[in-house]
């Protein structure tokens, strides 16, 4: 996204394919009117994605929600580096908080911890010993963090909005499963540089 982040150890060092959800984000505004798109990003670490998205739509309004106080503080600091006056925070645990101070967005983003437990044990070293474990680990099969906010998005999205989401490498046919059963619309992946499916999109 040609900007420079700074990480701390409480946040994910931004990856290349959460480069290509974000480039997803874009293809999908262009075809809209930023003046009056809002945008929420989930989990949003070192504020990469939220803070992506401002840089190049300075008239979008987005939100950056985690759950993490120390992530929001690197989040917040990265924003007034770069110059994103455009991007707000929010630090709530979208699993159980309400989520009513969001509003309703537009679009929602996110890059959720989606490894498995078996994943996450195998995971080398360099990673797993120095990435927070709330970043990574999304429960026994790595799903959690897809089920439960798939079942809670109609709060914080516009009927008709669209979710764009990154997946684990083997993980389109149970999120799309689960994104059938949940009656959203429009599904569709987006394949990494690698040929394989890591962004998931989808309308409510
Ligand atoms: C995989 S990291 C993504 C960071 C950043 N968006 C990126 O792509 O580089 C997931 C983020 O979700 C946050 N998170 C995990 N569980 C959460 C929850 N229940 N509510 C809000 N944020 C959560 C973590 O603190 C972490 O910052």
């Amino acid at each position: 996204m040609g900007l420079t982040f700074s990480v701390s150890p409480e946040v994910l060092i931004p990856r290349p394919e959460t480069e290509l959800l974000v480039e997803t984000v874009l293809a999908e505004i262009k075809q809209r009117d930023p003046d009056s798109l809002k945008i929420v990003d989930i989990g949003t670490g070192s504020g990469s994605i939220a803070i992506s998205l401002a840089h190049w739509y300075p008239r979008a309004e987005i939100i950056a929600v985690d759950n993490s106080e120390k992530a929001i503080q690197v989040a917040k600091e990265n924003a007034r580096k770069i110059g994103t006056p455009n991007v707000s925070f929010s630090l709530l645990d979208v699993e159980s908080d309400s989520l009513e101070s969001l509003g309703t967005a537009d679009i929602i983003v996110s890059n959720p911890p989606y490894i498995s437990q078996s994943h996450y044990e195998n995971l080398h070293p360099q990673v797993r010993n120095y990435e927070p474990v709330q970043a990574l680990l999304g429960g026994q099969d790595g799903l959690d963090f897809y089920r439960k906010l798939l079942l809670r998005l109609p709060e914080i999205l516009k009927q008709g909005g669209w979710i764009f989401m990154e997946i684990g490498f083997d993980q389109q046919n149970e999120i799309e499963k689960l994104l059938i059963r949940q009656k959203y619309k429009n599904i569709s992946f987006i394949k990494d540089y690698q040929n394989i499916n890591r962004i998931m999109k989808a309308q409510l």
